[in-house]
């Protein structure tokens, strides 16, 4: 039977993954005569039918710039994009869309932050906590403001198991000089959940405000930013099933409202003249230019995409996925696979005996399966373990026990390859 057949015929699963495959038309491809299995969707997913008709039928019925013109074109089109605000606060819960501001991507919401918060509120001599787990994009922002402000970079080490080391957490809040911690909330290499509940708890005992990067955990958890009393939450839209160009920068308003802006230009002003400008309100205060109109839109229909499947479904699929895949992959003599955390989510990575993360890609990808190698943006978490790359599997809606049966199949086959 072949892979195509085999996926079709699902598993009594929680999601009825043949039936979500089918609003996924990308999936159909085969890939050098295989049906595609699509196993790097922790470093962008695929699009529904629904976000593809929602940016097409944007453009071909209703399009213009937003918030500018009094003509209908672009009242609609700005309803249209302010709807996406609104979506994105129903997600997680903000009290208000206001506190809503949309940016590029992930990384430009990090860097927004080290920007404006970093050099417009924190002051030299405090810090700034992230963990060993962090991808370069929760490192480099704050590295760049260390180096240039006094600003220290404290860094909370990782256990063998891949969690937070939360003794060491302790010890490197308790002086009160960190303003504030920035952590992922789902690791992308270790699918390590942090303990956000207790990082917040401490984080506000010890006086300072949390930032969680969202990008894995957003994809497969109900994220509630007042049960998880965070200050800010950051994550991209393109792996929630949405487009690329657009991420999210959630705050609480009283701090978004003191913060300086990040970049400078039209439409977050207030007022402009020569000696001094003043800014607009929050969000639009962090949104200089043309916005991302079409990508809004795109992660408007995504959301409701998610919304609709509901996340208890979406979580209780990326926990029997993962249980297979490490049940699967584990039993594979000569694959190790990074972290063991008991809070896991959806990506699995592994190293193989003798051989390097780039080649099992790439003898997996005869076979038509997509999975990333590297070092996934967290160099220092390779470093941590010793390693320079590795290989990870990472799982979505779409993705079926069979698809992971087919990967530890093809993985035994390259593992003998090695041998
Ligand atoms: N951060 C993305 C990943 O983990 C690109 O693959």
């Amino acid at each position: 039977m072949n892979v195509e057949a085999k996926i079709s015929l699902g598993r009594p699963a929680v999601l009825d993954v043949a039936r979500i495959r089918e609003d996924f038309p990308i999936l159909r491809q085969k890939i050098r005569g295989k049906p595609l299995v699509f196993l790097d969707s922790a470093a962008s997913a695929q699009k529904p039918r629904a976000v593809i008709e929602a940016m097409r039928e944007a453009m071909e019925t209703q399009y213009a710039n937003v918030h500018r013109g009094l003509h209908w074109m672009s009242e609609r089109t700005t309803d249209a994009y302010e709807a996406a605000r609104e979506a994105v606060a129903a997600l997680i819960n903000a009290n208000d869309a206001h506190e809503v501001v949309f940016t590029r991507n992930i990384t430009e919401s990090l860097n927004l932050m080290a920007h404006s918060y970093g050099r417009g509120i924190l002051k030299p001599g405090q810090a700034v906590l992230i963990s060993g787990m962090e991808h370069h994009s929760n490192i480099v922002p704050w590295q760049l403001l260390r180096d240039e402000r006094g600003i220290e970079l404290r860094v909370v080490p990782v256990t063998d198991s891949g969690e937070l080391d939360m003794d060491a957490f302790e010890t490197l809040i308790a002086d009160g000089k960190v303003g504030l911690v920035s952590m992922t909330h789902m690791s992308n290499v270790l699918g390590t959940y942090t303990p956000v509940e207790r990082i917040v708890r401490m984080a506000h005992a010890h006086g300072a405000k949390v930032l969680f990067d969202g990008a894995q955990a957003v994809v497969h958890r109900r994220v509630d930013v007042q049960a998880l009393g965070c200050d800010f939450y950051a994550f991209t839209g393109h792996k929630l099933y949405g487009p690329t160009g657009i991420g999210v920068l959630w705050g609480r308003r009283e701090l978004l409202d003191a913060m300086p802006p990040f970049l400078g230009g039209g439409e977050m002003i207030s007022s402009v003249a020569f000696e001094r400008s003043t800014w607009a309100d929050v969000p639009h205060k962090f949104e200089a230019g043309t916005p991302p109109i079409l990508e809004g839109i795109g992660l408007k229909a995504a959301i409701d995409y998610v919304q609709q499947i509901g996340y208890d479904a979406i979580a209780a699929h990326e926990t029997a996925l993962v249980d297979h895949a490490l049940a699967r992959l584990g039993t594979i003599e000569g694959v190790h696979i990074l972290g063991r955390a008991q809070d896991r989510g959806g990506v699995v990575s592994f190293a193989l005996d003798r051989a390097h993360a780039h080649d099992v890609a790439t003898l997996l990808d005869r076979q038509g399966i997509a999975v990333r190698a590297g070092n996934h943006c967290a160099e220092p978490l390779m470093h941590r373990f010793g390693l320079d790359s590795t290989t990870r599997a990472s799982f979505a809606i779409y993705t079926s026990h069979d698809e992971i049966d087919f990967l530890a199949d093809s993985l035994a086959r390259v593992r003998e390859f090695f041998k």
